[in-house]
């Protein structure tokens, strides 16, 4: 198929600007005071711009000029043309102070425990940012990484096969949960092997956390009995809660069960699993200065809450 453009005046801004300046005068002096320029080069750019047009657009007899209707198309199309550029000057003035801009974020379910409050800090510095944020699993993040959908992804330890850009702002450290009247509960250690024979509540197929526990009961060589998968944090530990089986979570998503005592952590031998979590975009991706702020503003909070 052969697709034909409608072909597109081929005006410079430059003629179209001082073209408006000389219809809203009727005068090429005054024209040329107001732009800083000779008069000759005024009526050079007049004469190009009528050139490209292939019509005149000013009439001039004696002193007197008049404008076209050539020239009043011309000069209609001059004034949305700058009007256009005045608003587009502004909006980048303000997304270059981060006053507008959109941000498309990635997070694992685990890491938005430690987002939401950082993304609340960062929303009332900059109100006008549009935040789009995507919650899901390790396997689906790595997914939208590959279609270069979102500017910045937070998550686990990022894959090797992708060229990316990774920091580490925080340590993950993974603990085993259980009920607070749970029969281990009160042990002071509990060995490793112990756990062979209790129910363990898992994440669903992708997610980062389940594939760290499977890897590290792997190494140890431990078989669990039964298990359960669920497909969000919340759902294992209203199910460790309720005594259906024991959970491997991240610490950060408990905090308030913890305080709470609805929860609590088993002493399990070689516990916690110390993991990181990193802030990843592609290396081919230019980061927008939204995005980069918001890594910056990651990086910064994460340090500070130590
Ligand atoms: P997920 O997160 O279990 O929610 O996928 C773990 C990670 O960030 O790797």
């Amino acid at each position: 198929m052969v697709l034909i453009k409608p072909a597109a005046l081929n005006a410079t801004v430059r003629q179209l600007k001082i073209f408006e300046a000389v219809a809203r005068h009727l005068s090429f002096t005054q024209a040329a005071r107001e732009l800083h320029l000779t008069q000759p080069a005024v009526s050079m750019q007049v004469k190009q711009l009528e050139q490209v047009v292939g019509m005149p657009l000013l009439n001039q007899t004696g002193r007197r000029i008049r404008v076209t209707e050539a020239g009043a198309e011309i000069q209609r199309c001059a004034r949305v043309v700058m009007a256009q550029l005045v608003d587009s000057e502004q909006t980048l003035r303000e997304m270059k102070r981060l006053e507008r801009g959109a941000l498309h974020l990635g997070v694992t379910s685990t890491v938005n425990y430690f987002l939401t409050p950082v993304l609340g800090a960062f929303t009332r510095e900059h109100p006008n940012v549009d935040i789009h944020l995507e919650v899901t699993n390790r396997g689906m993040l790595l997914d939208r990484l590959s279609c270069n959908e979102p500017d910045l992804v937070l998550m686990g330890q990022p894959p090797d096969d992708l060229d990316l850009v990774a920091d580490s702002f925080m340590t993950n450290p993974l603990v085993i949960i259980a009920p607070p009247d749970h029969v281990l509960a009160k042990k002071r250690r509990v060995a490793l092997k112990t756990l062979s024979n209790q129910t363990f509540l898992l994440r669903e197929p992708g997610s980062g956390t389940r594939i760290t526990m499977e890897r590290v009961f792997d190494e140890q060589q431990l078989e669990v009995s039964s298990s359960l998968s669920m497909s969000s944090n919340e759902a294992i530990k209203q199910g460790v809660e309720a005594g259906l089986g024991l959970g491997f979570v991240s610490r950060h998503t408990i905090a308030n069960e913890l305080e709470l005592k609805q929860l609590c952590e088993l002493r399990v031998d070689g516990f916690p699993v110390l993991r990181q979590w990193y802030v990843v975009h592609r290396a081919d991706r230019k980061l927008s200065s939204v995005a980069a702020a918001f890594r910056k503003f990651v990086l910064s909070e994460s340090r500070r809450l130590g």
